[in-house]
């Protein structure tokens, strides 16, 4: 028997490439896009879902467990960018992005939870970032929210282990997907005291993304976290600069890697 896997934000990049490959892979899979009825070249099904909306939640799990009986995995995927310095970002920009990033997700958890706890199996995937290890300069928003599922993650799996439930984070560094193009960007105000740090860091995140690595990638690291009996609570997968930036936080003083930060981003 197949396993059913269930993933958020399937219409392009990352959450794309994984369901066309475990798809490929003899999978059963569902994915999900805000509007299913505009995407019309997905190898495998689209249900309405957005993950600031309970109701579409609920729908699109009752839909996909009366098609299939069962989620065996489900793949938080949905997210995305906001930049900006924070004392310029409006507040309802931050409070959408953690709808999103971060309370989303948790909504899609807890509604998969009941039916994986019943069969004592499951597997959760969060798709979070490895900017969600460090805050980021006009990054900060972006990089708190994906920290703060990275910790509640950890949480979360000591709450389900014996149930039988796995829960684990994959953390990217930066693949070419419309990630860029679907975030929301504060301006850059002529004349803020931001103006010029801003605007260069902003061009450098782009350029960053417009270079990244092939979401396929991605897709391989999932399909073998998929057949880990025992998988790890967080991966990385990216350039080796991009993660070995997580080993030089964890090593600097905390003054040194900020140096180190702002010496990248030209914030001196
Ligand atoms: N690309 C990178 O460099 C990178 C790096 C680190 C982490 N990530 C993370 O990887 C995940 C996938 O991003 P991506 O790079 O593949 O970007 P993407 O190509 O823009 O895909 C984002 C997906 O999320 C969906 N989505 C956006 N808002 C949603 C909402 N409110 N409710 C439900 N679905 C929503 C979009 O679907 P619809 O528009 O069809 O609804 C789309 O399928 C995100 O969580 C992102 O933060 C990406």
């Amino acid at each position: 028997m197949s396993k059913v896997v269930f993933i958020t934000g399937a219409s392009s990049g990352i959450g794309k490439a994984i369901g066309e490959f475990l798809f490929q892979k003899g999978y059963t899979v569902f994915g999900t896009s805000r509007n299913p009825e505009k995407i019309n070249n997905s190898l495998f099904p689209l249900v309405a879902l957005d993950v600031r909306d309970n109701q579409t939640i609920k729908k699109a799990i009752d839909e996909v467990l009366a098609k299939s009986g069962r989620i065996d995995v489900l793949i938080n995927n949905a997210g995305v960018g906001i930049t900006g310095p924070i004392e310029e970002i409006p507040s309802e920009e931050i409070k959408n992005n953690f709808e999103t990033n971060f309370f989303g997700p948790i909504e899609v958890i807890k509604a998969v939870l009941p039916q994986m706890r019943q069969k004592k199996s499951g597997l959760i995937i969060n798709i979070t970032s490895i900017a969600g290890y460090m805050g980021l300069p006009y990054r900060g928003v972006y990089s708190a929210s994906k920290g703060a599922l990275e910790i509640i993650t950890e949480s979360i799996s000591m709450e389900v282990k014996p149930f039988g439930v796995n829960i684990v984070n994959v953390a990217p560094g930066d693949f070419a997907t419309n990630i860029a193009a679907g975030r929301y960007h504060a301006p850059v105000i002529e004349g803020s005291a931001y103006e010029t740090t801003y605007g260069n860091t902003l061009k450098q995140m782009n350029e960053h993304v417009d270079s990244g690595s092939n979401p396929n990638i991605m897709a391989h690291a999932i399909y073998e976290i998929i057949n880990n009996k025992s998988p790890k609570i967080h991966y990385k997968i990216g350039a080796f600069m991009q993660k070995f930036s997580i080993v030089l936080k964890r090593i600097l003083p905390d003054r040194v890697y900020e140096k180190m930060l702002m010496n990248h981003y030209k914030l001196k």
